[in-house]
């Protein structure tokens, strides 16, 4: 989704926007644009499209300047156009606003500033904001106080980037409820709304607060809250490597990430469980945490104790998409080794709603982003209640990471391809551990069966590489299947969800419409839509709802319904009933999830390769969905 950069030093300010930007690029848009004080004046360049169409231009227009902003857009208010690409200026061109997040009360702003005679060009709601501060800078002549004044103006959740021409060296960052970056480097600072873009240049990093303006100087960073107080505090240093966005020998991210599956399992397993004797090592240190000059750093572990998940009489798991179906499964997980009861809620659902919860309730938030604004709504409503909250996120440096005390940080690195596939994979391994770590402190399974999970779960990083090595006979089917216009995934059980997962992944990559169901339901509705055209998916693994899933998918079969099963290697049963045969090596129901998606991310992916979509960045989507 939008993303935002900034950079002001002694290197032409255009390259080092670009180069920022391409960092921001996974996450999804579609424009982009920057703006530079370049002589006393305001110089914006931007276009619809991809970042190598705004290149273009700044190959023909090279600008000299050594301050500016950038934007990735992801439209919400307008078509994608470069009338509606960031920055935007007031008439007088003044000042340059690049905007992430939403100004809710834009219309009447947008009246009021008519009415005193500003004229707008674009539909966004991004062009309010350069009027106000400009209007506001008029009155006041003093930027800050101008963009004080704005603040005080505005509903909604944002972040902003605000250049003056008259105020050359320096650039206003506002951080309303939302995420921005200072990266502090010698003689030079950068901003970006998503850190990645800062640390290819500095490991010394300034997080916004909340309700945070930063006035930035190549030389200074100074912090205000809303109301004027100025504050200081010392940066954050990391140490782990910077991001490179690298796809290696791969000719998409979303197959590299596929691949990394085993390697992100092993790694979290090292983290989580290193020795299977031992309990789960979620327990978080006794320190305060911080990275010792006193700024609190995200980190990871949970601090409840023994009693405290002894009295706990719910669990409560709120995400978006991908993150949703993962606790999906974390439910059936949970439920099964520990006997509490577990609800999964669309964060979005959340709001406007009561949020049953608790201080016997476990909140569990789940986001690859950790960005993700209904999922940070939905758990700071759960923590504003006094419900015990947890975040389970592969970046411990987003927004979720820090307002959540208890914390699974997966070994999964950033994920490029806007398709989730290996957090995804993460998210289910953390449910997994989370539930044997409650059952085991709950005293809810004995010892031998705690080891007996845990040995399974460490056995899956090479029965997932066994999956990834029948990609060929996947790619066949997919290609097969690729002028299929409506497909439908079923699933029962443990793999009802991965039924969902599949349908998604083939929709968000391929376009082809897809519905998951509970195979249960086919009967109840969906079975009307089956007919020669339209190919059904089954998850078929032995376990107690096997003859239930295969009667369900007898019953699509007489419709005449083209059939794909994913099973378990020999079973001989399926092939009777399905015409094509998706393998995986013999596992347990309860451990299948961590197999069974694989094929279906790589059959989508083959599809969606097959009709030339453009697989790491699919229409309309974003990596991080930073609006409600
Ligand atoms: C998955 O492939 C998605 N593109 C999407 O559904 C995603 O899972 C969802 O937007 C939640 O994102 P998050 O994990 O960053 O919170």
């Amino acid at each position: 989704m939008c993303g935002i950069v900034g950079y002001l030093g002694p290197s032409k300010a255009a390259s080092v926007l670009v180069s920022e930007l391409k960092c921001l690029e996974y996450r999804g848009y579609d424009s982009a644009g920057v703006a530079v004080i370049e002589g006393g004046r305001l110089k914006v360049l931007k276009a619809a499209g991809k970042l190598a169409n705004l290149e273009n231009l700044l190959k023909e227009r090279a600008p000299e300047a050594t301050v500016g902003i950038g934007h990735t857009r992801w439209a919400t208010h307008g078509a994608p156009t470069d009338l509606n690409a960031h920055p935007h200026t007031d008439e007088n061109g003044m000042v340059a606003v690049v905007h992430n997040g939403i100004i809710e009360n834009f219309g009447e702003l947008k009246d009021e500033l008519i009415a005193k005679g500003y004229k707008f060009s674009s539909d966004t709601d991004t062009e309010v904001v350069a009027h106000l501060v400009s209007h506001y800078y008029g009155e006041t002549k003093d930027m800050l106080k101008a963009v004080m004044k704005l603040v005080t103006r505005l509903k909604g959740i944002y972040a902003l980037g605000i250049v003056n021409r008259d105020v050359a060296n320096t650039i206003y960052a506002v951080n309303h409820h939302y995420s921005l970056t200072v990266g502090l480097g010698n003689h030079e600072n950068f901003l970006a709304s998503d850190s990645i873009a800062v640390r290819q240049y500095t490991n010394q990093t300034l997080r916004l607060d909340q309700s945070e303006i930063a006035v930035i100087t190549p030389d200074t960073v100074k912090l205000y809250s809303f109301e004027g107080k100025e504050s200081t505090r010392p940066p954050i240093v990391s140490e782990s490597t910077r991001f490179v966005v690298d796809k290696g020998d791969y000719k998409h991210f979303l197959h590299k990430e596929i691949d990394e599956q085993p390697s992100v399992l092993r790694q979290t397993l090292a983290k989580y469980l290193p020795d299977i004797n031992k309990p789960i090592a979620f327990h978080k240190p006794k320190s305060k945490g911080g990275n010792g000059n006193g700024h609190h750093v995200a980190t990871h572990g949970i601090e409840l104790t023994n009693s405290q998940i002894r009295e706990l009489e719910r669990v409560q798991v709120l995400a978006c998409g991908t993150a949703y179906h993962a606790g999906m499964i974390g439910k059936y997980i949970i439920e099964e080794l520990t006997g509490i009861p577990v609800d999964v809620e669309i964060a979005s659902e959340i709001r406007g709603r009561k949020l049953l919860v608790n201080q016997r309730t476990l909140t569990v938030a789940v986001s690859q982003s950790g960005e993700t604004a209904d999922t940070l709504a939905a758990i700071t409503e759960a923590k504003r209640i006094g419900s015990y909250v947890l975040g389970i996120t592969n970046r411990p440096d987003s927004h979720l990471a820090q307002i959540v005390p208890n914390l699974i940080v997966t070994e999964c690195g950033i994920e490029v391809s806007v398709a989730a596939t290996k957090t995804y994979i993460a998210q289910l391994l953390s449910f997994y551990l989370l539930a044997i770590f409650l059952a085991e402190e709950r005293g809810a399974i004995d010892a031998e069966k705690s080891r007996t999970l845990k040995k399974t779960l460490n056995l899956m990083p090479a029965l997932q590489e066994a999956v990834l090595a029948q990609e060929p006979l996947i790619q066949e089917a997919a290609i097969n299947y690729s002028s299929a216009v409506d497909m439908v995934f079923v699933g029962r059980g443990f793999n009802y969800p991965t039924a969902l997962e599949g349908a998604l992944k083939l929709k968000e990559l391929s376009y082809i419409h897809a519905s998951g169901y509970a195979a249960g339901e086919l009967k109840h509705g969906p079975i009307a839509v089956l007919d020669e055209k339209v190919p059904v998916v089954a998850v078929v693994v032995p376990g107690v709802v096997y003859e239930k899933t295969l009667s369900n998918a007898q019953e699509a079969k007489a419709r005449h319904a083209k059939m794909i099963a994913v099973a378990v290697e020999g079973d001989k049963e399926v092939e009777k009933l399905f015409d094509t045969v998706l393998r995986i090596p013999p596992i347990e129901e309860f451990f299948s999830p961590l197999l069974t998606v694989i094929p279906l991310q790589l059959f989508s992916y083959f599809v969606a390769e097959a009709l030339g979509k453009d697989v790491d960045q699919p229409r309309n989507l974003a990596k991080s969905v930073t609006v409600e």
